[in-house]
């Protein structure tokens, strides 16, 4: 029978559905954890429902790659080997890092090529994320399911009383949707038919009865999940994008946009034996948000819009020793900058426009995307507030690269407390404002850009994407002390140069860049001195930028005779 079979009448009935007990076992990624991590993206099969296997991308060989898990202050390098027969890119959401190692569209990884990143990784304790992100390319890799989870542990969360047994107590969920062809395969769609949890169709899991914490992102192409329980119960909220609150919010329902992550405690004490659902409530949003539409037909029609449907179904079982049974009063202290010490106001519009056959194509700033325009130079340091206003008719989950922000006001009114954290995605309502503080701290290149869009895959592949760079000189030179480390000679070459750095740094990749701003040769290196060989570029002035294990800069002029 083919999953279009069999899928319609379930979602024609979905309470029925439900009482059925049709339920699959949920999928919990493989962890890896280590400083340095390989990753290969290759297509891979998945049996997602009876009959034909769908074809997925894959990592490492499983739809929903697996998790790494990094500790705050290490270096991590990833080996990602691309054995997609298409080029691609692997983006780190949510984290804070060299430009040049973010993996957006100006790092793409050819096909049968290893695109081998590296930094230190210092943002807080919670859950990020791993996907592709090559320009008009976005959907469609998403769709085929490559990605992973990122959790990021630290000293503060560690020593906090919080339910941390990956797969037992702390449950890695990641929330998409897809729509299936007459034989199981994935059709590239904004919206799905079908919910899928860690990649798995109507979801189960057992838990322990205790406190159990759920590490919630939102995966999907364009939905909102307007998360909450079944029996309505009352959940807690940890964390947001960036890190942990300052303590638990009490909520019983939390809104979840494309790109966002969130943290939840979830108290199960003292309830074997019993079920309860963990629901998206979507027939509560309005149409304004994604996933709150009802399109009968076209290319946004699909079975999930506007209504509640079911994420995973927990079945609570025996407690575990040493369980968790109490929601903790306090988790942190964070400290927000001070709305008072931003420089600068940048307003980015978001807007609509009619143009086009498939609808409406959004706009930021009232222009689309290209890969060589820079919309901002920010300077190092900067303490910037980001108004973002829209005057468009939907909503639009804004995400920035680079950086966590707070947000100051949604609508002109201070946010609710579980939005109240460390954040790199919001959602824009329809025609409102919102205000975040950020500031672009360490790393500074002003040749390679970070982007600032919105995660809804196909908006951001039509051209709802922008580009910044911090630092303003031509090769990234901001640290003229950091410069001294680096002895560069002959100068003027023939072709030959010659690098040695003080302190034994070690060096990992050097760029050589023309004065045009563009990258004409790379180097992977393990070393603190070495000859490079850049006898056959033109005659000219360039710059020589070579980058240290824990993506320090260095930045040198040569010329060339
Ligand atoms: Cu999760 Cu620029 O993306
Ligand atoms: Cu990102
Ligand atoms: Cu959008």
């Amino acid at each position: 029978m083919t999953l279009k079979k069999w899928i319609l009448p379930c979602v024609a009935t979905l309470c029925v559905l439900q009482s059925h007990a049709q339920y699959n076992q949920l999928w919990i990624p493989d962890t890896l954890s280590g400083t340095t991590f390989d990753l290969v993206i290759r297509d891979t099969f998945r049996q997602v429902a009876p009959g034909n296997q769908t074809i997925t991308g894959g990592i490492n060989g499983n739809f929903w790659g697996p998790t790494m898990i990094w500790n705050k202050n290490e270096v991590v390098h990833i080996n990602v080997n691309n054995q997609l027969t298409d080029t691609t890119t692997i983006h780190w959401h949510g984290m804070h890092l060299p430009a040049i190692m973010d993996g957006g569209p100006h790092q793409p990884i050819p096909p049968f090529t290893t695109w081998a990143p590296y930094w230190k990784v210092n943002n807080n304790a919670g859950l990020y994320w791993y996907h592709p992100h090559l320009h008009m390319m976005a959907e469609e890799q998403m769709t085929m399911g490559i990605g992973g989870m990122i959790i990021i542990r630290d000293s503060v969360e560690s020593a906090l009383n919080l339910p941390r047994t990956y797969g037992v107590d702390d449950i890695p969920l990641a929330l998409s949707d897809r729509k299936f062809d007459a034989l199981n395969q994935f059709t590239v769609a904004p919206y799905g038919d079908s919910m899928m949890t860690n990649g798995v169709l109507r979801a189960e899991y057992t838990v322990p009865a205790q406190v159990v914490r759920l590490r919630l992102l939102d995966a999907a192409n364009e939905r909102s999940y307007n998360i909450g329980f079944s029996d309505n119960r009352t959940f807690y909220v940890i964390t947001t994008d960036g890190g942990l609150v300052n303590a638990p919010v009490p909520v019983t329902r939390f809104l979840l946009s494309a790109g966002e992550r969130v943290e939840i405690l979830v108290n199960c004490t003292g309830q074997a034996g019993t079920t309860v659902d963990l629901r998206a409530f979507n027939a509560e949003i309005t149409p304004q948000i994604p996933g709150g539409e009802s399109f009968p037909t076209g290319p946004f029609a699909n079975a999930l819009g506007h209504i509640n449907f079911n994420i995973l179904h927990l079945s609570i079982g025996a407690a575990t020793t040493g369980a968790i049974t109490t929601i903790p009063t306090a988790l942190t202290t964070n400290t927000f900058y001070n709305e008072s010490s931003a420089l600068l106001t940048r307003t980015v519009t978001i807007s609509d426009s009619a143009i086009g056959a498939g609808g409406p194509t959004f706009f930021l700033n009232h222009r689309l995307f290209e890969m060589d325009h820079i919309d901002y130079h920010i300077p190092l340091d900067n303490t910037e507030i980001w108004e973002l206003k829209s005057t468009s008719n939907f909503g639009h989950p804004f995400h920035i690269h680079d950086v966590q922000f707070y947000l100051l006001t949604i609508n002109g009114a201070t946010p609710p407390a579980s939005q109240q954290g460390w954040k790199d995605v919001v959602l824009v309502p329809a025609n409102q404002t919102a205000r975040f503080i950020t500031r672009f701290t360490e790393y500074s290149d002003s040749l390679k850009p970070y982007m600032f869009h919105c995660h809804i895959a196909l908006h951001e592949d039509a051209g709802m994407m922008g580009q910044f760079v911090v630092g303003n000189s031509p090769a990234g030179i901001m640290n003229k002390t950091q410069n001294a480390r680096m002895k560069l000679y002959p100068n003027p070459t023939k072709g030959l140069l010659h690098f040695a750095m003080t302190d034994n740094i070690i060096i990992k990749h050097a760029t050589v860049i023309n004065m045009r701003g563009q990258v004409v040769r790379e180097f992977e290196l393990n070393t603190h001195e070495s000859d490079l060989n850049v006898a056959d570029l033109s005659t000219g002035l360039y710059f020589l930028r070579l980058t240290d294990a824990e993506g320090g800069s260095y930045v040198k002029s040569y010329l060339m005779e």
